[in-house]
C-alpha cells in the first residue's frame, strides 16, 4: 500500500514540474551551498513545491561570504542568473540572512536579467552588532550593511552597500530600483521570535530604530524607508503583496512545518496549488527539527 501512495506522489510531482517557476537560494554569511543544512533546505523546498531549486554560490563559498564586498557578490549572482537558461522565463529568490540583501540587490540593480523576484522570500536582514569593529568595517562583508542609528552621518557617508540598496541617500535616489523592487509579486518576510542574531529582530520586517536612538523599535510602516517609499515597500504593502510572518525559533531556525506553510505556497505554481496541497497533505511524517540555524547566519 505504501508504494502505491508513493507512486501517486511522484506522479503528482511530475505533473506540476513543468509549470512552477524555478527558484534560487542565496545562503547566509559563513555558509556555503555544499553545507548539509542549506543543501537539504534547497532540496526540500524543491521537492515540496515541485519547482527546480538552485543554490547559487559566490566564489569560494564560506570564505567569500565573509570577505567579498556585497556589491561584488551581487554582481556575481546577477551574472550567473543571466547565464542560466533555466531561469530565463523568470525565477523566485529565497534569501537567507545576508543572502536576502544580495537578493534585493539583484532585483534592484541587475540590468537585462530575466524577470526576477516574481516571488521573493526574504528570511531576515541584519547581523549581530557585536561583530562591529574597525577591522570588520574595513575587511568584512557585513560592514556594508551595519546601520548604527546613533551614527547616521557616518553611515550615509561611508557605508558602502545598504544606503544605496535602501535608496536612502538624499539626492542619489534611483527610481529604477524602486520600480524594480515594487514590481515583485510577493515579498515574504519571515521574522524569528527568538532571533538573537538580528538586532533588532524586527529588521526582518524592515522595522528598525529611529535615526539617533536605539529605541523604540519602529514598526515597518513607521520607518522613513516605508513612509517616503524609497524602494517601493509601501507600494507593495498597500497592494497586499507583503506578507509579514512571525515564526517561533532562533535565527533561521525554521521548522519543516513552517517551510511548508509559509514558503512552499509562494514557490508552487498557482495553477497547481490544489495538486500541491494534496501532495503536501500526504507527507505527514516529517520531523520538526530545524535544518538551518547556528551554523548559518
Ligand atoms: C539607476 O539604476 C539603473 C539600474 O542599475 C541604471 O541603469 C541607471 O543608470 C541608474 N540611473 C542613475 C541616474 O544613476
Amino acid at each position: 500500500m505504501r508504494s502505491l501512495l508513493l507512486a501517486l506522489v511522484a506522479a503528482a510531482a511530475a505533473a506540476v514540474q513543468a509549470s512552477a517557476l524555478p527558484f534560487i537560494v542565496l545562503h547566509g554569511i559563513g555558509d556555503q551551498c555544499a553545507n548539509h543544512g542549506v543543501a537539504k533546505f534547497t532540496e526540500l523546498l524543491a521537492e515540496w513545491s515541485a519547482a527546480d531549486g538552485y543554490c547559487l554560490e559566490v566564489g569560494r563559498g564560506t570564505w567569500d561570504s565573509w570577505v567579498m564586498p556585497l556589491q561584488q557578490q551581487a554582481d556575481i549572482i546577477c551574472k550567473k542568473v543571466k547565464e542560466m537558461k533555466e531561469l530565463s522565463n523568470g525565477y523566485n529568490i529565497v534569501g537567507l540572512s545576508q543572502g536576502n540583501l544580495i537578493g534585493r540587490a539583484v532585483v534592484e540593480y541587475c540590468d537585462d536579467g530575466p524577470p526576477s523576484g516574481i516571488f521573493c522570500i526574504i528570511v531576515d536582514a541584519l547581523i549581530k552588532l557585536e561583530i562591529y569593529s574597525d577591522y570588520v568595517q574595513a575587511h568584512l562583508a557585513p560592514s556594508g550593511y551595519l546601520k548604527i542609528p546613533t551614527d547616521m552621518a557616518d553611515y550615509l557617508k561611508s557605508c558602502r552597500f545598504l544606503p544605496k540598496l535602501n535608496n536612502e541617500i538624499p539626492g542619489e535616489r534611483n527610481a529604477t530600483y524602486k520600480e524594480r523592487f515594487s514590481s515583485i509579486e510577493n515579498l515574504v518576510l519571515i521574522m524569528f521570535q527568538d532571533d538573537a542574531v538580528l538586532i533588532p529582530r524586527e529588521t526582518a520586517w524592515f522595522g528598525y530604530y529611529p535615526d539617533g536612538a536605539f529605541e523604540p523599535v519602529l514598526a515597518p510602516q513607521e520607518t522613513k524607508l516605508y513612509m517616503e517609499d524609497w524602494i517601493g515597500l509601501k507600494t507593495l504593502d498597500e497592494a497586499g503583496r507583503v506578507k509579514f510572518i512571525s515564526v517561533p525559533g532562533g535565527h533561521l531556525g525554521i521548522s519543516k512545518g513552517d517551510m511548508k506553510k509559509y514558503m512552499v505556497p509562494y514557490l508552487t505554481d498557482k495553477a497547481s496549488n490544489i495538486q500541491g496541497a494534496a501532495r503536501r497533505a500526504l507527507d505527514l511524517r516529517e520531523s520538526e527539527a530545524p535544518l538551518l540555524g547556528s551554523s548559518s547566519w
